[in-house]
């Protein structure tokens, strides 16, 4: 999605825009541009289609840019083809006003429809374009820069995070947010926008998120906070704590690879501190046991990866509970029209806290008196912010655009919360809760051990680049694990796929298994493991080429009938998932690999998905 960078200090704004908008590539883009006030009066604007690299080396990496003070963005196309004219920033017609914008402003056909009649010319198809233009239009009125964007605010509808520069106020950047994540950053006699803290954590780590309704205005003397009604807010500073390394490479060929296996460490810190005494302790909860035992409802609410993280934990809530969980699409879950009342959880999940559908979901469910426990990775996030309760995962800032550590430690909290419930509820078996309490201490470990044993995978990737079409199938567990393994393949290596529950094969899919198609079959829960083996049987029967992946304790079992077999080292049923995920996160990798795809940043998609 569109990324923001804006700069007031005493450098060269240019060369700082561009590096951080570098650090937001990972978001997904198809633009970029800058505009700088520049030191002989006006708005310099410089914009172009395509990668960063384009602007950068059409502006000399920033040095062709004079001036301090300037705000820099990457555009995601939602309103008008990927262009430089539809590229931000938006100059207006007078040139006194350059905007950037995240969102949607749902209103602009109205309102260019208007200035238009009012002789307003514009020149993209964006909606972004009538922010500039309505701005220069109010501001003919008033000739005030603040009274100017409280008008344009009160007029547009919709989610924003804007940056706006005006030629006649040279000294400011003036920022607004409504459901689009901006934040302020602090540094030295210098001070930041930005839509992400990669973006700037190489000059400051103070950092203060805004809220909806909020104006701020960033000087070289600090930056200034107002409500919509117009009244001062101190805002509560958070300070960053993770390196500028975490953000980088560190020696891997991309994100993906060194978030993988990052993933031992993560769920370290995901875990180890929730665990004492051989308790599950959620310290950093605020529900008590009396409130857990009267939940009559429970829903899991989240998009993609994180939905199928909330696929698992259905599974294993509901055994640990013996309470039934609903787990919806939060796109879905927001229209719905859900049965909530104040007896009602609604478990959120979400890696970046700022997925649009997943925070729409929450408030409808807020609104209809559920309590919202969420789990989150990016700290102070949108969905963090407004939830009754919050459980990060502490898997650091991740920025491929498929998930892999965010899906694990998302999976273990989830999986701590099932535990911690069924304690509270009394419905869990003792000798069940001590193994797997052990299981998570030995997570990490046994994850290693899949990571050491990646050749195998790499090899097979290698042979089996080439399919058009690739099947999960799997049962109870597995078919959970089947739709994460599935969804990564296709979204980094465009070969399409689907994952099956086996049990369904025969009422329709088994139709479109023939001769080499590629199945990859997923045999980890030991409980229906006879059942999966006569699933591989009935597709192998029809030509297909299978990958079998199952436990140490099964694969030789396994290997009688599929010659390619992966293994992961035993554990407990409930853990199974998050060590069975990361075979195929590196067959998706890999395969990725073989066909040269942008992996980090793969096609027609963004790390975070704030439209709707
Ligand atoms: O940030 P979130 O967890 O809310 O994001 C949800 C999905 O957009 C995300 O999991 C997406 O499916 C990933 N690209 C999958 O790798």
């Amino acid at each position: 999605m569109c990324g923001i960078v804006g700069f007031v200090g005493k450098q060269q704004a240019a060369p700082i825009l561009l590096d951080g908008l570098s650090r937001l590539e990972y978001r997904g883009y198809d633009s970029a541009g800058v505009a700088v006030v520049s030191p002989d009066g006006g708005i310099d604007v410089q914009k172009s289609k395509g990668r960063l690299q384009v602007l950068s080396d059409l502006i000399h990496g920033g040095e062709d840019m004079k001036g301090c003070i300037g705000i820099g963005h990457t555009r995601w196309a939602t309103h008008g083809a990927p262009s430089d004219v539809n590229s931000h920033p938006h100059l207006s017609e007078g040139g006194k006003f350059a905007v950037i914008h995240n969102g949607i402003i749902e209103n602009y056909v109205e309102i260019k429809e208007f200035l238009i009649h009012q002789g307003v010319h514009f020149r993209s198809e964006t909606d972004s374009e009538v922010v500039a233009q309505l701005l220069e239009f109010y501001y003919n009125e008033c000739h005030d820069f603040l009274e100017a964007v409280g008008r344009v605010l009160r007029r547009i509808e919709g989610a924003y995070a804007l940056g706006m520069l005006c030629a006649d106020c040279p000294d400011r950047i003036i920022a607004a947010r409504k459901d689009a994540p901006l934040l302020l950053g602090y540094g030295d006699g210098e001070y930041f926008i930005a839509s992400d803290v990669t973006a700037i954590i190489k000059h400051t780590r103070e950092v203060a998120y805004m809220e909806d309704g909020e104006i701020a205005i960033l000087t070289t003397d600090g930056i200034v906070v107002e409500d919509a009604l117009q009244q001062p807010v101190e805002k509560q500073r958070h300070h960053i704590d993770w390196e500028v390394s975490a953000a980088e490479k560190g020696g891997y060929p991309h994100f993906m690879l060194k978030e993988i296996f990052e993933q031992p460490e993560a769920l370290r810190r995901a875990i180890s501190p929730r665990l004492k005494d051989g308790r599950v302790t959620l310290d950093d909860m605020k529900l008590s046991a009396e409130q857990i035992r009267n939940f009559s409802r429970i829903f899991i609410v989240a998009c993609g990866s994180s939905y199928h993280v909330g696929m698992v934990g259905k599974y294993n809530l509901e055994h640990l509970m013996r309470r039934s969980v609903e787990v919806c699409l939060a796109s879905e879950f927001r229209y719905s029209d859900p049965i909530i009342d104040d007896h009602t959880l609604v478990i959120v999940i979400s890696q970046s806290g700022e997925t649009l559908d997943t925070m729409a979901a929450l408030r409808e469910a807020k609104a209809r008196g559920a309590y919202i426990l969420s789990i989150v990775n990016v700290v102070g996030s949108s969905i963090a912010r407004e939830s009754d309760d919050v459980l990060y995962t502490w898997a650091g800032p991740e920025i491929a655009v498929a998930t892999t550590k965010a899906y694990s430690t998302q999976l273990a909290v989830l999986d701590m919360i099932g535990l911690a419930f069924g304690e509270a509820l009394g419905t869990v078996d003792s000798a069940e809760y001590d193994a797997a309490v052990e299981g998570l201490q030995k997570l990490p470990e046994q994850l290693e051990e899949v990571l050491a044993n990646c050749a195998d995978i790499q090899k097979f990737a290698s042979e089996h680049f080439n399919h058009n079409s690739i099947f999960f199938i799997g049962r109870n567990l597995d078919y959970a694990l089947g739709l994460e393994g599935s969804l990564k393949l296709k979204e980094i290596s465009y070969i399409h796929s689907e994952a099956y529950a086996s049990g369904e094969l025969k009422h329709g899919t088994i139709s479109l298994i023939e001769d080499g198609t590629l199945v990859v079959a997923l045999g980890t829960y030991g409980r229906l493991f006879d059942k999966a083996m006569s699933n591989v049987v009935e597709v192998k029967a029809r030509g297909a080429d299978v990958l079998a992946l199952t436990t140490d304790a099964h694969r030789a079992e396994m290997e009688k009938t599929v010659p390619n077999v992966l293994s992961i080292p035993n554990t407990v049923d409930m853990l199974l998932p998050s060590l069975g995920v990361v075979p195929l996160q590196l067959f998706s990798y890999y395969v990725a690999l073989q066909r040269g795809c942008d992996i980090d940043k793969p096609r027609n998609l963004a790390k975070s998905v704030t439209v709707e």
